[in-house]
């Protein structure tokens, strides 16, 4: 709707004419990079860095469920994040403790299904419960899946499903050489989530840091400057519509 001046909010001039501001993606992924780097940019300590990256997570997921995304998985904690000194790795422990708590009424009232990918069983226990409760609490919402990577690492998810079918094949249930690409994708922790179609990093670094090697075989990839705390809502609307204006082929013509 046309402004005074004859200005027209995009979003919403888009939306009123029944444009599908997803262009089609229906599963995004992020790598939120960057909190550190913000903060030092502040001259604030990392932690707060981390702080706000939590209140980019709570705009995102909200952005992402109004414009329709089905699911969106972000990476809050890498395999190789527990190489970070021991303050640090306590800290976003803490973060992740607090969000779950304070953002589980919310995930339920917006119809979000919580899932996790990763080995989280391994965190303190406590998250553990916690993070239980709140797969089982929000198992039947629909609108959207929030699928959290703790404790991820690609190559971990690869050799943990490599894993399951090795037991299959030891069980006699299948033939090593009819091992096929859905028993894979069925074995990862992604299993039963729509093919990704889209992968953000944020913060400039042009590499995928062991996220989703499997999945990201045909994803369109999306790297913008921006630090995590700093990503809202309109550069996601931006990073879709780069993914509306490509052209994808998976190997064909
Ligand atoms: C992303 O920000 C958060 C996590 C990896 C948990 P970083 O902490 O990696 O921030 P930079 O990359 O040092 O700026
Ligand atoms: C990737 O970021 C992991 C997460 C965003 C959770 P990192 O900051 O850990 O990645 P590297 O170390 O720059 O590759
Ligand atoms: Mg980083």
């Amino acid at each position: 709707m046309p402004s005074k001046n004859g200005s027209v909010d995009p979003e919403i001039d888009a939306t009123a004419q029944g444009a599908d501001l997803t262009y089609g993606a229906r599963h995004v992924a992020i790598i939120m990079d960057g909190n550190g780097r913000w903060a030092k940019r502040k001259h604030l300590p990392r932690s707060l860095g981390h702080k706000k990256g939590v209140e980019a997570v709570r705009n995102i997921v909200r952005a992402a469920g109004e414009v329709g995304i089905e699911v969106l998985t972000l990476y809050a904690f890498s395999s190789e994040n527990w190489s970070r000194p021991a303050e640090e790795v306590t800290d976003l422990m803490g973060l992740l403790r607090q969000y779950i708590q304070s953002d589980i009424d919310e995930f339920d009232e917006n119809g979000i299904r919580l899932k996790i990918i990763g080995n989280y069983k391994a965190l303190d226990r406590d998250i553990v419960d916690l993070i239980d409760n709140a797969l089982e609490r929000t198992a039947g919402n629909e609108r959207m899946t929030l699928a959290i990577a703790l404790n991820y690492g690609a190559q971990d998810e690869i050799l943990r499903a490599v894993q399951t079918i090795a037991m299959a094949v030891k069980n006699g249930e299948v033939e090593p050489d009819q091992i096929n690409i859905s028993h894979m994708s069925g074995a990862l922790d992604t299993a039963g989530l729509p093919p990704l179609d889209l992968l953000i990093r944020t913060s400039g670094e042009l590499r995928l840091s062991n996220f989703l090697l499997w999945q990201a075989a045909y994803s369109e990839l999306y790297f913008t400057e921006t630090l995590w705390p700093d990503f809202d809502k309109q550069e996601l609307l931006r990073a879709l519509e780069s993914f509306g204006s490509r052209d994808r082929r998976f190997g064909g013509r």
